[in-house]
């Protein structure tokens, strides 16, 4: 079945996008941490891991693509350079559910860069315009771009400059900036998200001299006293490691930016309706320490953290009984600590990331 963007509420093709979403993080944003994202955000928009379009053609579709509606919003990031790969790619996503279709340029990593595509593709702006143009024919999904603020070489807000009039000739829904730019030579992707300075105001600044064109900024946050900041000056505020490290963050963004309603569950019931979860996938073959792994950091800082930790790691067999596994490891954790609901102490509070350098 094909799904349209109508049914989702927060985003709206050419128009404001969903004000916080949670970023494409490879080995991290898989199906399995998006369903437990949500249980914190019922609303931010979600991006999928990047995946190649040679991957979806020639691969494991459901493995690649299938997911779950409750992860809805949801973006597919795509990382390539090839037209007709991409278009071909987004014709077999239609049938998956996504919401929006995002191109990567913001990948520094040595293997991206011999495939021609991520950041380096900063650097041919017009061949930018053309995927843009060539993946808004084969979808009536928004199309999106995230990017850098620049690469080695082409530094200066003028050449960002030069590089957004460009592309957005093509009519891309949504940019995504992360305030950084990425060396390409001789920085690991991992040094290219600390290393460069955060330029804040360059973003701002792309706003303001493209007011139509929507705008999401990333990089470094992790307070929600930062998103209030951001929001003044753009559309929207794209969190990425502060969203897997401190989820908590996400359940502070939900009550103030989508649903001043919504009341942050604990802990506690977080695990407990993750497990029915658990077995399905279980069920599906999914090995149970592959959801595990993104739960272990839950009780980060709290009493009872190390012993959950243990309980949930190391060798899991296939076929565990997850529901008493789960709830053998609960019983190790206070009961204050599992019944706090997780906005009780905000992420301000416990910022592990470090990302504001
Ligand atoms: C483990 C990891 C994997 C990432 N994978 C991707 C990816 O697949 N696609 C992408 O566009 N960015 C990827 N990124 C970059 C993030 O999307 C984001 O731009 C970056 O982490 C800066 O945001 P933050 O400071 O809020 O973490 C990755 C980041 C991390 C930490």
């Amino acid at each position: 079945m094909q799904h349209t963007v109508d049914t989702s509420p927060y985003y709206r093709p050419g128009g404001a996008s969903a004000p916080v979403s949670v970023a494409p993080m490879l080995d991290k944003t898989d199906r399995d941490y998006r369903f437990l994202a949500r249980l914190f955000s019922p609303h931010a928009l979600l991006y999928t891991e990047m995946v190649s379009p040679k991957a979806i053609l020639l691969g494991n579709r459901e493995v690649l693509l299938a997911c779950n509606p409750v992860e809805r919003p949801l973006a597919l990031q795509l990382g390539g350079d090839d037209a007709g790969e991409l278009k071909a790619a987004i014709r077999v996503a239609a049938d998956y559910g996504y919401d929006e279709i995002n191109l990567n340029v913001g990948c520094p990593s040595e293997k991206v860069q011999q495939g021609s595509f991520g950041a380096c593709l900063m650097a041919r702006p017009e061949h930018v315009a053309h995927l843009v143009a060539e993946m808004r024919s084969a979808t009536a999904l928004p199309v999106t771009v995230k990017h850098r603020i620049g690469i080695d070489g082409l530094e200066s807000y003028e050449d960002l400059a030069r590089f957004v009039e460009t592309v957005a000739g093509a009519g891309p829904s949504k940019l995504t900036v992360h305030a950084r730019i990425a060396i390409l030579g001789g920085l690991s992707p991992k040094q290219n998200r600390s290393i460069p300075p955060l330029r804040y105001d360059d973003v701002y600044r792309l706003k303001r001299d493209f007011p139509h064109e929507i705008v999401e900024i990333n990089g470094g946050v992790t307070q929600l006293s930062q998103i209030r900041r951001h929001l003044l000056e753009v559309d929207a505020v794209m969190i990425g490691r502060a969203a897997y490290d401190t989820p908590q963050l996400l359940a502070e963004a939900e009550r103030e930016f989508f649903d001043p309603a919504f009341v942050a569950p604990s802990r506690g019931e977080i695990v407990e309706r993750m497990i029915p979860y658990i077995v399905e996938r279980q069920a599906a073959g999914r090995p149970p320490h592959t959801v595990f792994r993104h739960m272990l950091g839950l009780f980060a800082r709290q009493p009872g953290s190390r012993i959950w930790k243990r309980s949930l790691s190391g060798g899991i067999a296939r076929d565990a009984d997850v529901p008493a596994l789960v709830r053998r490891a609960l019983a190790r954790v206070p009961r204050e600590v599992l019944e706090r609901p997780v906005t009780a102490e905000p992420a301000e509070s416990m910022n592990t990331v470090g990302a504001g350098a």
